[in-house]
């Protein structure tokens, strides 16, 4: 793995050694004294166009734990066109040695163009570009998904590493989602089974053909008995007014496809409920749904960290291509193996 662009650019492999190494990261997250010598003398460049919160703190966090050198570059502002501003923006950063470009940015592609276009040399993350992709969101839903859907702790059906047989449903504005795009794909190849749930006008054209089913009704989905459901945010900043239209009132949107405490009820008792943040509490989550013991959404925030420094040290130390081999490396850099227990007792 050169890049991490697209949640569809993984195999089922890949993936599955990023949440592997994500959960060796986890276990020494527990510890008191949190970094890692992993990443020092490497930098990584967080390059945000776009607003973030969550995301890139994460990034920066993880980073900062695996002791590379952290540089935040805002791109807001610019008034260099889109492509000139992006190609002058990372010529800089090449020439400051940027080991790796953790991108955000509201074009659709832009992280492609970065990693292709010989502007870096350097890894390129996408941590976000227009409604495209978001594969360590993915990542990390993947992983929290794992941690409460399958082994001892989880649905006895659920075995293995993946998240083969889990039903999972991704509800809300997946017009707009790139976090629906990105998850998608890497569920399907983790082996879950996906049903999208919105209004017609919130489903995008060429839905039909994604390795997911499509649902109008809330209601229905959630007597099927998902194993989870991923709350997606309305994203009102990419609307044109307030529902843009899209949907009648948010009196309305809340009726048919918002979670509260009566739709929870439904759910079969080992269901978790996932939203990626930043939620509109009472639009797509009532408050009672969101802070409820089966909802993850902090969780998902801490895992952030441990997917994302699993993702840069993957990129930036990982080198060794043999099966196994980022595995037994992690485990003499940090002292826990992929089961989470320590290599010296
Ligand atoms: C998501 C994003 O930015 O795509 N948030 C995030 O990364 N935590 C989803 C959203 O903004 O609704």
């Amino acid at each position: 793995m050169r890049h991490l662009l697209s949640a569809g650019d993984l195999t089922r492999d890949e993936a599955v050694l990023v949440l592997d190494t994500a959960a060796q990261m986890a276990a020494t997250q527990a510890r008191e004294i949190k970094k890692l010598p992993t990443l020092r003398g490497r930098t990584v460049v967080n390059l945000f166009f776009e607003d973030s919160t969550r995301t890139r703190i994460s990034f920066e966090t993880a980073a900062k734990r695996l002791s590379a050198d952290v540089i935040n570059f805002s791109a807001k502002g610019s008034s260099v066109s889109k492509g000139e501003s992006l190609k002058d923006t990372a010529l800089t950063l090449q020439a400051m040695g940027a080991d790796a470009v953790v991108i955000r940015h509201h074009a659709s592609g832009a992280p492609h163009t970065l990693a292709h276009a010989g502007w870096t040399h350097g890894a390129v993350v996408n941590a976000g570009d227009g409604m495209h992709q978001h594969p360590t969101q993915a990542l990390l839903d993947a992983f929290t998904l794992r941690r409460h859907l399958v082994g001892d702790g989880g649905r006895a059906d659920v075995t293995g590493r993946d998240l083969a047989g889990a039903h999972v449903a991704i509800v809300g504005d997946v017009l707009h989602s790139r976090v629906a795009r990105s998850n998608v794909q890497l569920l399907h190849t983790l082996g879950a089974r996906v049903t999208l749930v919105a209004p017609p006008t919130l489903v995008p054209v060429g839905a039909g053909t994604w390795t997911a089913d499509v649902s109008y009704d809330l209601d229905e989905t959630l007597a099927t008995g998902p194993d989870a459901v991923m709350m997606l945010r309305v994203q009102r900043e990419r609307m044109s007014s307030a529902g843009g239209g899209y949907f009648p009132s948010p009196l309305e949107y809340t009726r048919a496809y918002g979670l509260d405490g009566r739709r929870l009820a439904v759910l079969p008792e080992h269901a978790v409920v996932l939203h990626p943040g930043p939620m509109n509490r009472g639009l797509e989550i009532s408050a009672d749904a969101a802070d409820s013991p089966r909802a993850v959404i902090v969780e998902q925030v801490a895992n952030g960290v441990a997917v994302r420094m699993a993702v840069l040290y993957l990129l930036l130390a990982g080198g060794d291509q043999r099966p196994g081999a980022d595995a037994e490396d992690m485990e003499a850099r940090t002292g826990v193996r992929t089961d989470g227990t320590r290599v010296h007792a």
